[in-house]
């Protein structure tokens, strides 16, 4: 096996070496040959001289040209101090070139290309030391999660990938059969039911660095094709399972970056992350809460805001503290806009300054304004920004503002802020389906069974650990006891048939011996976007697709053969 350039330093020096690696720079003085030698482990300097017997095949080499070298490792004349191997140089007596390289269609130290480009090319920008560092980070948090899961016993185990369509929540993507006509296979969205079902078969601790597929409309942190770490466990309770993870964060965080996070890590209901925060993930990087001032306004003279309030709406606000000089009407009215993306007819605001001035200041009495100054604890030059109308629209706006403004004015800390996330509802109303449906899935255990009937209330057994404002991973206790699945099923308005034909064999399992579990999986790709400081999962993916869902480099999704379909019976409409 070859050795890594950056195992070589000033020990080595007076030493005969061989390394093999691309030709990441050369610089010909005249005189001198310097060739930044590249490696995945990093770049060392290369020198050959004049008079050696190597200086003409030297001079024929160019960028990306894959060599092999001997030569005496010696003191470099001047030290780069931004190298790993900045105190020494290689000086080659031996050069042979293993491969040439045609000019690159980008280049590798300076790049400037689109990204399309460097998605048909991923294989050359995968030579880039930014992208192999978000690879290895990701390579570190599966090896740090295989040794600490290794330690509690936990066994891994595979679950197949041409599955049943199971009930997840996103679109599946299907797989004809070709044996089974006219039948399909979905992609597994988790491996969620498969490992509740070697829970039943008595493996107690499973994991698995899980392949998912989701068909759903693509964001900066999502991809058609993801990977879970996925954890189920027996005899647990919700407290089990957050300690198992907490251990795991804690490990992960040591052997990649070095750092001891704090536990227990803080803990948040829903209800709480929503009212303080406006959303299930909040970012506590910075404060900037939310506020709720409807009591305030409720007599006040103001009648759009008391009408909104009689008619079970709510006035909130964010304080934005020492600010107010720095917003002019034309920022408060791009501000506007962005909160109209998420369905606020307006933004009011107050500035402060003794007194009040802005967009709503002429309802804000003596009464009012003392209100304001205590419950907010106002100083002068803060900002107030206010949305009024129905609570999610509210809180929803107010919690993508917040975001917003801390990122405009660049107020979030430099750290990870872990926070568990509890007591999910039950259910959520989807728009799209015009009916309840499962918050997390229809496995997840209920607080209460007996709140099943009271959609917007019930709550879940259910948790989500939150990284920076990132869901970083999710999972709840199952239910374990047939009654109780079935009433959650009928909640959903699933009938027996229906139930039988989704999931018929998870349902069996529940009535021959199915211990009580529960689990979690961790978006792997989040983990590693955060710890390598991304905010674009396709920088943590070696082949990742499009926000189109295609792959620019295998030209994936294609058209296939008409012989393929016809062994498949499939006919395309057009
Ligand atoms: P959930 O659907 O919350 O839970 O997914 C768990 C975690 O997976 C990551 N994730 C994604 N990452 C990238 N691209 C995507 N399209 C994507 N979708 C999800 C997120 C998320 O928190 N079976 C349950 C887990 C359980 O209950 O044990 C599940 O899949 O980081």
């Amino acid at each position: 096996m070859k050795i890594m350039c950056d195992s070589i330093n000033k020990n080595n020096i007076g030493e005969k070496v061989t390394l093999y690696g691309w030709v990441n720079k050369k610089r010909d003085l005249g005189g001198l040959i310097f060739i930044d030698l590249r490696d995945r482990s990093g770049i060392i300097q290369l020198v050959v001289d004049p008079d050696s017997s190597e200086y003409e095949i030297a001079s024929t080499l160019k960028n990306e040209f894959v060599i092999k070298v001997e030569g005496l490792v010696r003191k470099r004349q001047s030290v780069n101090d931004k190298l790993k191997t900045g105190e020494i140089e290689i000086l080659v007596d031996k050069l042979d070139i293993l491969n040439k390289s045609d000019d690159l269609p980008f280049d590798l130290n300076n790049v400037t290309a689109l990204e399309d480009t460097r998605l048909k090319y991923r294989y050359l920008d995968l030579r880039r030391s930014e992208l192999q560092n978000n690879l290895m980070i990701k390579h570190k948090i599966m090896k740090a999660s295989r040794e600490y899961l290794d330690s509690l016993e936990f066994v891994e185990l595979e679950t197949p990938i041409l599955c049943k369509s199971t009930p997840e929540g996103a679109r599946d993507y299907l797989v004809p059969s070709r044996v089974n006509k006219n039948s399909f296979y979905a992609l597994p969205q988790s491996p969620q039911i498969f490992k509740q079902l070697l829970m039943m078969s008595g493996f107690e601790r499973y994991y698995q660095i899980a392949r998912c597929f989701r068909d759903e409309d693509l964001r900066a942190d999502r991809q058609p094709e993801f990977t879970q770490i996925d954890m189920e466990m027996s005899f647990v309770n919700q407290d089990d399972v957050i300690g198992v993870t907490e251990g795991l964060l804690a490990k992960v965080f040591k052997d990649v970056k070095g750092i001891d996070i704090k536990l227990p890590i803080e803990r948040m209901t829903y209800d709480n992350a929503i009212d303080l925060y406006g959303s299930d993930k909040p970012d506590l990087r910075f404060e900037m809460k939310i506020h709720d001032i409807s009591s305030i306004f409720k007599n006040s003279d103001f009648k759009l805001f008391t009408d909104i309030i009689n008619n079970n709406g709510i006035v909130n606000c964010i304080v934005v503290r020492g600010e107010a000089d720095n917003f002019s009407r034309k920022a408060i009215d791009k501000l506007t806009d962005f909160v109209k993306i998420y369905g606020a007819k307006a933004l009011a605001f107050l500035k402060y300054n003794g007194d009040f001035s802005g967009s709503v200041a002429k309802f804000v009495d003596d009464s009012i304004g003392n209100k304001l100054v205590k419950d907010l604890k106002l100083s002068d030059n803060d900002l107030i920004f206010i949305i009024a109308g129905d609570k999610k629209m509210v809180k929803t706006s107010l919690g993508a503002l917040r975001c917003k403004l801390a990122k405009d004015l660049n107020i979030i800390s430099d750290e990870y802020k872990l926070l568990w996330i509890t007591d999910f509802p039950m259910f959520e109303y989807s728009e799209e389906e015009d009916r309840y449906i499962a918050c997390h899935h229809p496995f997840t255990m209920p607080a209460n069974v007996d709140d099943l009937d009271d959609k917007e209330n019930a709550k879940a057994i259910a948790y989500d650990i939150v990284l920076n404002g990132y869901e970083l991973g999710g999972g709840s206790i199952r239910i374990h006891d047939m009654e109780v699945q079935d009433k959650v099923l009928k909640s959903l308005g699933l009938t027996k048939e229906e139930a039988n034909d989704k999931f018929g064999f998870l349902l069996k399992a529940l009535t021959l011996g199915a211990p009580p579990h529960g689990g979690l999986a961790i978006g792997l790709e989040r983990f590693t976007m955060i710890l390598s400081g991304t905010e674009n999962i396709r920088d943590v993916i070696a082949f990742p697709k499009t926000t189109s869902a295609s792959d620019l480099m295998t030209d994936a999704p294609g058209e296939v053969d008409i012989k393929q379909l016809d062994e498949l019976n499939i006919k395309l409409k057009d």
